[in-house]
């Protein structure tokens, strides 16, 4: 994976965070186990930052639901799990919610907020062909904002989208231990490949939380010679620096947060357990 530049990928609330109280959580919000992909990223910058890791498990995938549903659900649960945990930061770890309800968010809180958008400039900077592939969900792909960031950033390059949900119910089954079929990275690589001009690409941005936790068989899927890039390394810099001088005063284990009590719960603690997140509760 190539690590993208420092504050790519990446918006933040318009102040910076406020003097913190240390037991105070940085609130990972996605809707599923995408979010851990940036989870490990920030705990290795912020190793003891007290984090709440939500999943709102319940909405998944958001990436089937219409701009209206998610902005609706994303700003509703975010609004009532700031007013009980308190966080100092808020960092939505999902392309989806962010490309879509993050300006909503930002109006209906007032703790500092990360938000998650598609890694496309990294991606212009390290294309040697011209020629990106973009992997998110379906919701993320259509976004007037990946317009506006491939006009900004990727003008002279060709960008090709591919909607590939799929994807996320395998991360999700990979994470509760669960066998995937490869032929669903197959399909994901020759939505890209396939397409006008495909066989030129040579970097893939992971527009999608969930992605870099199968970044390997994708890689697979690909063959050599595609890098892949993703935001979650320059979302983690951006929470290191609103939360810098900050103290923190951090249990031995963190909190996973579902929105829907269930079995794959229980199927995925190993996995929860990996990444630090010792206790499990719903809201
Ligand atoms: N992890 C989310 C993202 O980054 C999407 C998964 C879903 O469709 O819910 O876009």
């Amino acid at each position: 994976m190539v690590q993208p530049g420092a504050a790519t990928g990446t918006l933040a609330a318009p102040h910076s965070a406020l003097s913190a109280n240390p037991a105070a959580p940085i609130l990972l919000f996605d809707s599923g186990v995408g979010g851990l992909s940036v989870l490990s990223e920030v705990r290795k910058l912020l190793p003891e930052a007290p984090i709440i890791y939500a999943a709102d498990n319940a909405g998944l995938p958001y990436g089937e639901k219409t701009e209206a549903q998610i902005a609706a659900r994303v700003s509703g649960l975010l609004g009532r799990m700031t007013e009980r945990f308190r966080p100092r930061l808020v960092c939505i770890a999902c392309n989806t919610a962010s490309t879509i309800a993050l300006a909503a968010v930002r109006e209906v809180l007032e703790v500092p907020i990360v938000g998650t958008v598609p890694a496309i400039k990294p991606a212009a900077g390290l294309t040697r062909s011209g020629t990106i592939g973009l992997l998110g969900t379906a919701a993320t792909i259509r976004q007037g904002y990946v317009d506006r960031l491939e006009a900004e950033f990727a003008a002279g390059k060709r960008l090709l989208r591919f909607g590939a949900g799929e994807l996320v119910g395998a991360a999700e089954a990979k994470l509760r231990g669960h066998a995937v079929d490869p032929a669903v990275y197959r399909r994901a690589a020759e939505g890209l490949t396939g397409q006008p001009g495909g066989e030129e690409i040579d970097t893939v941005v992971l527009a999608c939380t969930h992605f870099p936790l199968v970044e390997a068989e994708l890689a697979g899927a690909f063959g050599p010679g595609v890098s892949f890039v993703h935001g979650a390394p320059g979302i983690a810099r951006r929470v290191e620096f609103l939360t810098g001088g900050q103290d923190f005063a951090r249990n031995q284990t963190d909190l996973a947060l579902f929105t829907r009590a269930g079995d794959e719960i229980d199927q995925l603690q190993p996995a929860l357990a990996a990444y630090g997140l010792g206790r499990v509760g719903i809201f």
